[in-house]
Order: C-alpha cells, then sequence, then structure tokens
C-alpha cells in the first residue's frame, strides 16, 4: 500500500526501477496556462481543431501538450513538439527509438499519463459513471471467472468491484499495446473488496500473470484507476505519483495516493 505521495512540478530522473504517475485536473485551466497548441505537432493540432467538443478538444490538446512537455525533460531536453512519437495498429502511442515507454488515459475530471524506461506500461481513469448497467457490462467484458467473483458480492459493493476490475483490466490491455482486441476474457484480475490488485491467470498465448503487475492509484471517491507494469529486472523499486499543478516550472507541491 502506497499513500499521500508528495510531488513535484518538474520530474526527478526517470530510472528503470520506478514508475512515474502524472495527473491533471482537466477541470483547472489555470494547471497549463499558455498556448498549449504550441507544444503539439501540426497533425495533433488539426486533430485537436477536428473535434466537435470545445471540452473534447481542451482534454486532448491539454494532455497531449503535458505529454509532450514531460517527455521533453525525460528526453533530456529535446522540443516538445519535435519528438517523434509513432502509434501502433491498435492506436498506442511511443516515443521513436527511445527507452522511454509511456501511456495515457482520461475520464471525467482527469487526465493520467505514466511513464517508465525500458518496460511496458498501462494506465486507466474512469469515472465512476452512474445509471450503468453493471451486470449487463459484466457479462459484456468481464472473464467467467470474474463474473463468479462479482456476482458473489452484495449489491453494495458492486459498483466498486466493477470499476476496480475494469480500470486494471484496461490499464493490462494498454500496457499490452492491443486495448479491447486483446481479448477481455482471456485474463482474470481480482476485483474484491480488500484483495490486492493482481492479475490472477491471463490465457494469451506466450504471456503469463507474473510478467504483469498491477497498481490501484487513488483519484478519490468518484474516479477509479490502475496502472500496469511490465515484471522485468530490475524488480521495481517504486511507483512514485505527481499531480501537474500549474506553477509550470516552478516547485508546487500536492499530493495524491496509489496502492498496490
Ligand atoms: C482505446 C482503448 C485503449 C482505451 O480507451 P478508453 O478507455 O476509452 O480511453 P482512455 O482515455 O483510457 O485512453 C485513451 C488513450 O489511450 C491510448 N491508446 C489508444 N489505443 C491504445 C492501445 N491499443 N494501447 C494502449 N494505449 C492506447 C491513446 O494514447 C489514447 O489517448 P488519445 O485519446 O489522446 O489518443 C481501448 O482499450 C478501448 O477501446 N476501450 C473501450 C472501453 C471498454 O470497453 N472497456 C472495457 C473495460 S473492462
Amino acid at each position: 500500500m502506497i499513500s499521500d505521495w508528495l510531488c513535484r512540478c518538474r520530474p526527478p530522473e526517470l530510472t528503470s526501477d520506478v514508475i512515474h504517475v502524472w495527473r491533471l485536473d482537466l477541470e483547472a485551466p489555470e494547471a497549463l496556462p499558455g498556448d498549449l497548441t504550441a507544444l503539439l505537432t501540426q497533425a495533433e493540432s488539426e486533430r485537436a481543431r477536428a473535434f466537435l467538443s470545445a471540452r473534447r478538444r481542451h482534454e486532448f490538446t491539454a494532455l497531449r501538450a503535458l505529454l509532450r512537455r514531460l517527455l521533453s525533460y525525460y528526453l533530456g531536453g529535446v522540443a516538445a513538439n519535435e519528438i517523434e512519437l509513432t502509434e501502433n495498429r491498435h492506436g498506442k502511442l511511443s516515443v521513436k527509438n527511445a527507452e522511454t515507454q509511456f501511456n495515457l488515459s482520461h475520464s471525467g475530471r482527469w487526465g493520467v499519463l505514466c511513464f517508465a524506461l525500458g518496460r511496458r506500461v498501462g494506465v486507466d481513469v474512469e469515472l465512476k459513471s452512474p445509471g450503468l448497467d453493471l451486470s449487463r457490462l459484466a457479462q459484456r467484458v468481464f472473464s467467467p471467472r470474474e463474473i463468479e467473483r462479482f456476482e458473489s458480492l452484495s449489491a453494495g459493493e458492486r459498483k466498486e468491484a466493477f470499476f476496480r476490475a475494469w480500470t486494471r483490466k484496461e490499464a493490462f490491455v494498454k500496457a499490452h499495446g492491443e486495448g479491447i482486441s486483446l481479448g477481455l476474457k482471456r485474463f482474470d484480475v481480482t476485483l474484491e473488496p480488500g484483495r490486492v490488485a493482481q492479475l490472477l491467470a491471463s490465457r494469451i498465448p506466450g504471456d503469463r500473470s507474473g510478467n504483469w503487475q498491477l497498481a490501484d492509484l487513488d483519484f478519490g471517491l468518484e474516479h477509479a484507476a490502475a496502472l500496469c507494469v511490465e515484471r522485468l529486472p530490475p524488480p521495481l523499486r517504486s511507483i512514485e505519483c505527481f499531480e501537474w499543478d500549474g506553477v509550470g516550472d516552478g516547485d508546487g507541491i500536492s499530493s495524491f495516493s496509489a496502492s498496490h
């Protein structure tokens, strides 16, 4: 269990035995002042302009700008809009010819980014939207073992369990890089209250549950979030969580918590 992480705006050095997680409050426009599009490539600016919803446009622009700004630090000062990103055929982005790996997610109020050196990572945040038919959704996206565990829970426990499993599963398929085309029923995660975040089984050819480490990220009551990290040497020493708080290159401090 990791809690109440102390955070700063400028990333410390990223080493191969730590993961950095950054979150951005998308409802705080002052968090990223200035012309964000200057940090984007022309193609990204065009993609941003194409969003019909102003909110979605802001979310995309702000998170991509923060991604590029942080990558610029991690890559030793390369200009943000000159960092070359490539996309696999399922949509996962990576930095061309660099060991630095990352992933991102956004939902509701939050954007989240994670960074690692030399190992695959995936992250997911979800607003726990009301009014969803969770039992029906569980049948669609959970494995038989997960459905059995989910249905054994009381009605009051099910909403939390659903979003716990959902974000752990999304983080896993995003770490793999194939997204939901990987097959959401081909692996099992823990979901019961009080059980540590864990990949219980993977039936994906060539994969093993021991290849991956899951962790929950605490985003408060309204959101669920999880991180999935490839288990490779050296062993993971820590997951360091930072909140981007809008003082640019200053030393602003804020904190949030993670557990694994
Ligand atoms: C696309 C997908 C990877 C995530 O979708 P999502 O949860 O709607 O979106 P998130 O905000 O978490 O992530 C979006 C980011 O993931 C990244 N991404 C896209 N495809 C990806 C992939 N195959 N692997 C990893 N990351 C990917 C992109 O950078 C994207 O950011 P962008 O919108 O700025 O380009 C995919 O898993 C999906 O389609 N999910 C649908 C939701 C669902 O049914 N989930 C069931 C859960 S049990």
